[in-house]
């Protein structure tokens, strides 16, 4: 066990920014950091690191703690693992309170058993590399040739495997591990006869570590080109070791990828140490599959930028497209850099100085949608079915990509690129848009309040109003609307946020409905989560998220206020002047001929207030659904889309009207237009 006092030391190190931006990044914000949470689907920086209070706390899913629960929930790891990866960030020695027996040995955890068996194999094959004859003849001398740089050897941890039958696993056996821990490990291999062999016998190693710099598996090169042996072994899949979930040199980029803001990703081990020695040092490998969604992820986290570095050879460069989508889904930008004819990044790198190779692909990086469409149309060339299938598959790429002006932007250069009439991609585009808004599970309309609501399950995607491809002008009116609801929610918030309203809730002791009472801002934050709803205003949505932010510090109307009106930002001190300072201490009348409806008059009755409160949040969701309204009617007003689309859009406008009608006279008040 970990000693008292050691963890007390630990705690006393520990700045829980520092840590989370081991696995986020943060921004700051006034005295704390936001990002975007890793606990759940997040897209708008949803995580707020508070340093003075040690907390991370996430205003949509509710994930928080402090430093080491973060670890255990992020890395999934246990307790005192968490504590060893701390002690180790801040470099402070670990003290046990007494030696383990190897009765307790036993009673580890077989993942932490996995680990010091590999932790003990890494150790073991460097040592051979640097301190024995045939590790220094054969596995140093390899490196050599490939130009490796004794700095490069060490940072990597490279090692090498003596050709020896065993003398891997013996050493291992005799200093106590586990012969069925070796096997599962994929060191250790049994022959038919029963004897034990190195898995990896006259190889070089090259170690592969998680996020946390933790040995989860190796990969082990012939020395020469043997036909009989494959090139590489890699280890099996096991406890620790996941192919899908893993990327080569994570651990030791994952700094330099947040620097940079971009992390460049290449094919293998040699790609990656050789970019390093060029002085790239964001590079990371997928080994050899495709991406998988879970490699996005742990990327995703770092930075939301990558740069995708193809060999010159054109045969890979297809398949590896179809991946690329994904990304795109997820709402990375992707780039490409195509290296010359023949190079792949190991080889460039070697041939090139440092500045030239640094230069390249500053030069050479593109965007990858236009590359893709660039390939495509040149391997279309003129006929007209290759070609109109090529169109429809670069528009599906467009459609996955998240910002409108970013869409339009892609419409015009490939209106260009394939000589159509944008109206024409835009008229598809928007067929397809359609498509996959009907395809999703469950509609996306907003609900009209009251306690029995469904609550949506938090998979299903953040409802954005803006579905239009294009802006349009006649629009503009509804969306200041939509602005002005949403101030409302915000003012809401500023104003009264702490004050307690009384809500129905289902009994939790049985049927029916009670009241309880609630507090206004953990009322509006269900109500638009329940919804998917999400701010569209840039700054109102930056002002909700700090709201939600000190509001967990703050215990006084006034003080909230006051750090508004006192932010550092200066948009938002300029918003808070502009609308809670002159509005004191009398609110009525201003407010009244601001916005079309509702009074935050005086409130000297709870009531009232209350009555408010479900008034700014009905105006919000009115608002949205006649945003959705305007975009049916203009859609349908069109002449491309097939008559099952047209029937489709024909019954959710009914819905929408519906539920129009419905909110409205909740409000009661009467709906104009
Ligand atoms: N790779 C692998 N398994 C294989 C072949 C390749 O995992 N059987 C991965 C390795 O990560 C390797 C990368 O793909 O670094 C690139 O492959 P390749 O260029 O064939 O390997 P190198 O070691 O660079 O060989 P060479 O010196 O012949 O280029
Ligand atoms: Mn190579």
């Amino acid at each position: 066990m970990i000693s008292k006092k050691t963890i007390d030391e630990i705690f006393a190190a520990v700045k829980i920014e520092e840590v989370v931006a081991d696995f986020v990044s943060l921004k700051k914000q006034g005295q704390s950091y936001v990002g975007i949470c890793p606990f759940h689907d997040d897209r708008n920086p949803s995580m707020h690191v508070t340093p003075r209070l040690g907390i991370y706390k996430c205003f949509v899913c509710d994930a928080k703690g402090n430093a080491v629960k973060f670890l255990m929930e992020h890395e999934k790891i246990s307790y005192p693992e968490a504590l060893e990866y701390l002690a180790k960030k801040y470099s402070i020695p670990i003290e046990y309170d007494h030696q383990e027996t190897s009765e307790e040995k036993e009673l580890r955890s077989e993942r932490e058993s996995l680990y010091l068996v590999n932790e003990f194999a890494e150790k073991f094959f460097m040592d051979q590399l640097r301190n024995t004859e045939e590790g220094q003849l054969m596995g140093m001398t390899y490196f050599k040739e490939r130009g490796f740089k004794d700095s490069t050897i060490d940072k990597f941890h490279l090692g090498y495997c003596p050709s020896g039958w065993d003398a891997f696993t013996k050493e291992a056996l005799k200093q106590g591990y586990k012969e069925d821990f070796l096997i599962k490990l994929g060191l250790t291999r049994k022959a038919a006869n029963g004897k034990l062999f190195d898995f990896y016998r006259g190889r070089v190693i090259f170690p592969i570590h998680n996020v946390l710099g933790k040995v989860i598996g190796f990969g082990g090169r012939v020395l020469k080109k043997d036909e009989k042996t494959a090139k590489y072994f890699n280890s099996p899949e096991s406890e620790i070791y996941h192919k899908t979930e893993t990327l080569y040199d994570i651990y030791l980029a994952k700094k330099e990828i947040r620097n940079k803001d971009n992390t460049i990703l290449v094919e293998g081990y040699t790609d990656v140490i050789s970019l390093f020695e060029s002085g790239i040092e964001n590079a990371v490998a997928s080994s050899g599959t495709s991406l998988t969604e879970e490699q996005v992820k742990i990327l995703s986290r770092q930075s939301k930028n990558i740069t995708v570095l193809y060999d010159g050879d054109r045969a890979g460069i297809k398949a590896s497209m179809r991946g690329i989508d994904m990304l795109l889904n997820q709402g990375l930008n992707v780039r490409v850099c195509l290296l010359p004819d023949g190079e792949d990044p190991d080889s460039f790198a070697k041939q090139h100085r440092d500045s030239e190779v640094a230069e390249y692909l500053e030069r050479n990086t593109t965007d990858f949608l236009l590359f893709k469409a660039r390939i495509l149309s040149q391997d279309a060339g003129n006929d007209p079915t290759k070609r109109a299938t090529m169109v429809m598959d670069v528009l599906k790429s467009i459609a996955s990509v998240q910002d409108n002006i970013t869409r339009a932007f892609y419409i015009k250069e490939c209106a260009k690129l394939f000589d159509l009439p944008e109206e024409t991609l835009n008229g598809e585009l928007r067929r397809m848009v359609w498509k996959k808004i009907n395809e999703q599970p469950k509609s996306n309309t907003p609900s009209t309040g009251g306690a029995t609501q469904q609550v949506a399950s938090p998979e299903e995607k953040t409802y954005v109003p803006q579905i239009d491809v294009q802006k349009n002008k006649q629009q503009k009116p509804a969306l200041d609307m939509l602005y002005e609801a949403e101030k409302g929610v915000i003012l809401l918030l500023l104003k009264y946020g702490l004050y307690e309203i009384n809500v129905e809730v289902e009994n939790p002791d049985g049927d029916g409905l009670v009241f309880m009472p609630k507090r206004i801002d953990q009322f509006v934050f269900d109500e638009l989560y329940n919804d998917h709803i999400v701010l569209t205003n840039p700054l109102l949505s930056k002002i909700y998220d700090h709201y939600a932010e000190v509001a967990q510090i703050l215990f006084d109307q006034d003080a909230i206020k006051r750090t508004f009106i006192l932010s550092e930002d200066p948009e938002e001190s300029k918003f808070a002047i502009e609308n809670i300072e002159a509005e004191m201490p009398t609110y009525s009348k201003h407010w009244q001929e601001r916005y079309d409806m509702v009074t935050i008059s005086t409130m000297n009755s709870l009531m009232q207030l209350e009555q408010e409160v479900h008034n700014v949040i009905l105006l919000l969701k009115l608002r949205i659904v006649e945003k959705q309204l305007e975009f049916l009617q203009n859609e349908m007003k069109k002449q491309d889309y097939t008559e099952e689309d047209t029937l489709n859009m024909m019954s959710r406008y009914t819905v929408l009207l519906k539920c129009r009608t419905e909110i409205s006279s909740k409000l009661n008040m009467a709906v104009s237009k």
